[in-house]
């Protein structure tokens, strides 16, 4: 996929402007696209919240250099969710991408990354996303047996959620309970009865298993760095007057462990193995951009007009995105490859 990204881009590329000032220089589209890559890595790094998203295509993008060795892209991306929570930092590119049954979420991400000469300093400033998923009444025309999306409020996904944590509270076997984090996904079907699927994310609390389990939602979280928390799928249905539950987690490895072991491993810290109480609550980190659910669109819209232009550079600052109409910071030097690379691809509009 990333061949034919790369393809893509380089067969349609569109060099509106100039051409880099030294003629060795690298196809400065294929580093573009090696810097949306990087920054959509960073993006997902970024996130506290929802899946990981995939590149589908550079749709277009900007640049210009920066400082002595280094060049800032402003990149316009369309990414498609996969299957990976943004809390099991995965790499996107080892993450599957939902299928047309599965009603996908796509959209688009505009962001500013620094990327430095040797490719070894890279820095997003800021992010913007904004998706939606795939209309309903094309997924029902698809695969008409399909479970379809609903509401993550609704009382049945929610029942479905509590009844299959406590399920995997009662048999997983973990030291403590986990109690319920958000959830990020829901969906029914109706085949011989009723089902209602939900996915949610968990987090560790302080009561041991052998807590009596009628307890386990009152449970307080566990608030500091070692806290565990992972991603669960769970279903609920009541077909002929029985009812069914089921219930699968992955449980991720907290960040702060990870970077512990590398430390004992690094020799830096002798081991006694760490003490827990040590472990203070993670200072809430600011993040740098914001991702928007929009609703599904209500009917299939035509495809959106290829680009033949770079998309403007947005004001920047050391801060990131600038509101269009605001102020703006003394603007990059203009100068500079501008290339706007061409959609061969069929939009992800069009799913
Ligand atoms: C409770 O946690 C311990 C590990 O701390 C585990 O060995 C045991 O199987 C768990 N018990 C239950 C009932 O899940
Ligand atoms: C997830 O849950 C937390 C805590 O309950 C809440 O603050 C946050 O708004 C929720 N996020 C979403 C996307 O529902
Ligand atoms: C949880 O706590 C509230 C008050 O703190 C109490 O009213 C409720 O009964 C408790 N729930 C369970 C399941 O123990
Ligand atoms: C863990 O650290 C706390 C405070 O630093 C200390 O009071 C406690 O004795 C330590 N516990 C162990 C098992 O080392």
């Amino acid at each position: 996929m990333m061949a034919f990204l790369r393809l893509a881009c380089m067969c349609a590329l569109v060099c509106v402007r100039g051409a880099p000032a030294v003629s060795d220089a690298p196809d400065p589209c294929v580093n573009a696209v090696g810097a949306a890559e990087k920054a959509l890595t960073k993006i997902n790094q970024d996130r506290q919240q929802g899946y990981i998203f995939s590149l589908h295509h550079l749709s277009n993008y900007n640049q210009a250099p920066h400082g002595s060795a280094g060049v800032i892209y402003f990149l316009v991306m369309d990414v498609l969710e996969t299957k990976c929570h943004v809390l099991s930092r995965e790499d996107w590119q080892s993450c599957e991408v939902r299928q047309t049954h599965e009603t996908p979420v796509y959209g688009q991400c505009k962001a500013f990354v620094y990327i430095s000469q040797e490719q070894k300093d890279v820095r997003l400033y800021s992010y913007r996303c904004r998706m939606r998923p795939a209309p309903a009444s094309k997924i029902g025309r698809l695969c008409p047996d399909c479970p379809s999306r609903i509401d993550m409020d609704s009382v049945e996904v929610l029942k479905a959620a509590k009844l299959s944590l406590e399920k995997y509270n009662m048999e997983s076997g973990q030291p403590n309970y986990f109690a319920l984090l958000n959830i990020t996904r829901a969906s029914a079907q109706g085949v011989f009865g009723m089902f209602y699927f939900a996915e949610f994310t968990i987090q560790e609390t302080v009561c041991a298993n052998s807590t009596d389990i009628s307890q386990a939602p009152n449970c307080t979280l566990m608030d500091c760095e070692f806290a565990h928390k992972g991603l669960c799928k769970g279903s609920h249905s009541v077909a002929q007057g029985r009812e069914y539950i089921t219930v699968s987690c992955n449980i991720f490895e907290p960040e702060a462990v990870e970077k512990e072991k590398e430390r004992h491993l690094l020799g830096g810290e002798h081991g006694h193995g760490h003490n827990r109480s040590h472990a203070r609550p993670t200072p809430p980190k600011r993040p740098l951009g914001t991702v928007v659910y929009l609703p599904a669109r209500q009917q299939q819209s035509s495809l959106p007009p290829l680009p033949d232009s770079p998309p403007p550079f947005p004001s920047f600052t050391e801060e990131g995105l600038e509101e269009p109409g605001h102020p703006a910071a003394p603007p990059l030097p203009p100068e500079g490859v501008q290339c706007g690379a061409l959609s061969l691809h069929l939009h992800p509009g069009a799913l």
